[in-house]
């Protein structure tokens, strides 16, 4: 079988990780997926940059354009962010016939029902589990797993950002400003932390879940949405005495008949017995109602570039097997034992 090849669009702390990842471990992904995933290019708005990637810096490229459109590549990875010129060079790559991974969550608020449309004209996938609570397998276990079921209320922590800054704050005691530097310092935030402290990243997020557990694409203009650039250290204390902790949390729920829907990001009191009470730091946690399943509760990293690579690897390895419709994983042989590893350790 031929090698595949995927293009990655941005390199910042999410792409360095994916190209890291693609790289290094080349050969375990070829095994599971039945042909190895090249990388064909990295389009990089910089090229004298120096950069830490372990690649031939001849992937190097300032022409994303001219990339999406080569006749080898096989999935196109947006990294860049934000609407343009995200959007077009996306929909160059499909009309180019490549499939599509994407983590951005802005576009995909905005414009993923037109995206699934124009993929779905040109018979390519489009996947981007990244673009929402990162690490977290949700978006597939809300389209795939729960696909037969009712869902009736998403609830949870969907920026990591805001999640970390309350929670310095809430241990602390400390002010906001400084725990938004020390976000932006471990590479949780956006290139602009506006998106996150005014709840906008969050609400894009909400679209996405709602289209998912919906079946229905809204706008994220639909989204009420309060960020927490108003949240104090006084009234973090105050939650703490009422034996409540402050949360950024995002809310999606059925309301006003069948194709009613009501979603709203905005600071909450949440109990301390509530299960997103300790998501700590960045991690996001999303609590799922569904009529059958009952519910179910996500939780884990929601940012930051290794764990958000993770998502987008994954979905590079679900297109490269769709690519390659009909090749089955081989399993090696292994054995197990459950000798020798003391009684009543976890
Ligand atoms: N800025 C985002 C967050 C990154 O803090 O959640 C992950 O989407």
């Amino acid at each position: 079988t031929r090698p595949l090849k995927a293009a990655v669009l941005g390199c910042g702390v999410v792409g360095t990780e994916v190209v890291r990842r693609l790289h290094e471990t080349r050969a375990a992904l070829a095994d599971r997926v039945g042909a190895p995933i090249d990388i064909a290019g990295i389009a990089v708005r910089d090229l004298e940059r120096p950069r830490d990637l372990g690649v031939d810096p001849a992937l190097l490229t300032n022409d994303p354009l001219e990339l999406v459109k080569r006749d080898d590549v096989d999935i196109v990875v947006e990294l860049l962010g934000g609407i343009e010129p995200a959007r077009s060079l996306i929909v160059a790559a499909m009309e180019h016939g490549a499939s599509v991974v994407s983590a951005n969550k802005a576009l995909l608020g905005e414009y993923g029902s037109v995206l699934h449309e124009t993929a779905a004209r040109h018979g390519v996938d489009l996947f981007y589990e990244a673009s929402v609570a990162a690490a977290i397998p949700l978006l597939r276990p809300l389209r795939d797993s729960l696909g037969g079921d009712d869902v009736t209320r998403v609830a949870g922590i969907i920026n990591g950002t805001t999640n970390y800054i309350l929670d310095r704050m809430t241990e602390t005691g400390g002010e906001f400003d400084a725990a938004l530097r020390e976000a932006v310092e471990r590479g949780y935030a956006e290139a602009d932390p506006t998106a996150d402290v005014e709840g906008t990243d969050a609400a894009a997020k909400a679209v996405i879940l709602a289209s998912l557990a919906f079946h229905t694409w809204i706008s994220p203009a639909d989204v009420y949405r309060e960020g927490i650039t108003g949240v104090t250290a006084e009234d973090v204390a105050d939650a703490g005495r009422q034996d409540c902790v402050v949360k950024l949390i995002a809310i999606l729920e059925r309301a006003g008949g069948q194709h009613g829907i009501q979603a709203r990001v905005h600071p909450a009191m949440v109990p301390r017995t509530h299960p997103l009470a300790d998501v700590k730091g960045a991690d996001n946690a999303v609590v799922v109602q569904a009529a059958g399943a009952g519910q179910l509760l996500f939780r884990g990293a929601g940012a930051g570039g290794i764990p958000t690579a993770s998502a987008v690897v994954g979905d590079v390895v679900t297109a490269a097997r769709k690519r390659l419709l009909g090749h089955q994983e081989t399993f090696t042989r292994a054995t197990a034992t459950g000798r020798g590893i003391p009684m009543r350790e976890l």
